[in-house]
């Protein structure tokens, strides 16, 4: 009888291990509150055959029917564009940067401006150091935009959520600045 209790004792004490384990974890999903907010902007100068020496970023593919040197027709679909844009705190191309936003864009639909992202955040400085991932699509044509963050280094160690694009400048076809809200669910 003692030996049925204890093991009944130890059936409800795991019952109640799995359970509030179970409640945590829908917990962190319900709760739609971000551990950790940071708002960056980053600089994009494409390369047009004249800025070579400004330029952060060059057009590395193109569809048969365009050039490297000019975003294709037909709203650039099959461009790809390979980026090094510095990042900073506020809207200005000339304020000391905090980092580099590393990765690519392409063009991936012919009938609608759109795009797909996939970049770092690369931090070497005494605020943040390590790297925020992102990926996603980014349909151009929407005033914001959320794309995935997918993971992180360093003091972004496993990081996880979501960053909202604006597009805060657009000039030409040679420079635009995107302001970046990121929102992490997940930090460490
Ligand atoms: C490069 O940037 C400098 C400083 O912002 C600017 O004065 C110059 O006109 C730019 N040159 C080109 C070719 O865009
Ligand atoms: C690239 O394509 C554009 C638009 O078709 C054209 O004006 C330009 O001359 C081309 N440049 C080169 C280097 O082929
Ligand atoms: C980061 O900065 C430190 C100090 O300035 C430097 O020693 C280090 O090489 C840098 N790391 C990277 C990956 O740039
Ligand atoms: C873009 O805007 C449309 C319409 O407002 C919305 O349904 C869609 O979710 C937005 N897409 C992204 C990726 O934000």
């Amino acid at each position: 009888m003692a030996a049925f209790k204890s093991v009944l004792a130890l059936f409800f004490f795991l019952l109640l291990i799995s359970c509030s384990s179970g409640l945590h974890r829908g917990k962190r999903i319900r709760a739609h509150q971000p551990c950790k907010r940071l708002v960056f902007y980053f600089h994009d100068i494409i390369y047009n055959g004249k800025n070579a020496k400004n330029a952060t970023a060059a057009i590395v593919g193109a569809p048969a029917w365009g050039n490297r040197t000019i975003l294709a027709g037909q709203n650039h679909f099959g461009n790809l564009v390979v980026f090094d844009d510095p990042i900073t705190l506020d809207n200005n191309l000339h304020s000391t940067p905090v980092g580099r936003a590393q990765g690519f864009y392409i063009y991936d639909k012919k009938d609608i401006f759109t795009a797909w992202l996939g970049f770092s955040f690369v931090f070497n400085s005494t605020q943040h150091r390590g790297s925020i991932n992102f990926a996603g699509a980014d349909p151009l044509m929407n005033k914001t935009r959320d794309i995935s963050v997918i993971g992180g280094t360093g003091d972004f160690f496993m990081s996880r959520g979501v960053a909202t694009l604006m597009t805060d400048a657009f000039e030409g076809e040679v420079y635009f600045r995107l302001r970046v809200d990121i929102k992490l669910y997940e930090c460490w």
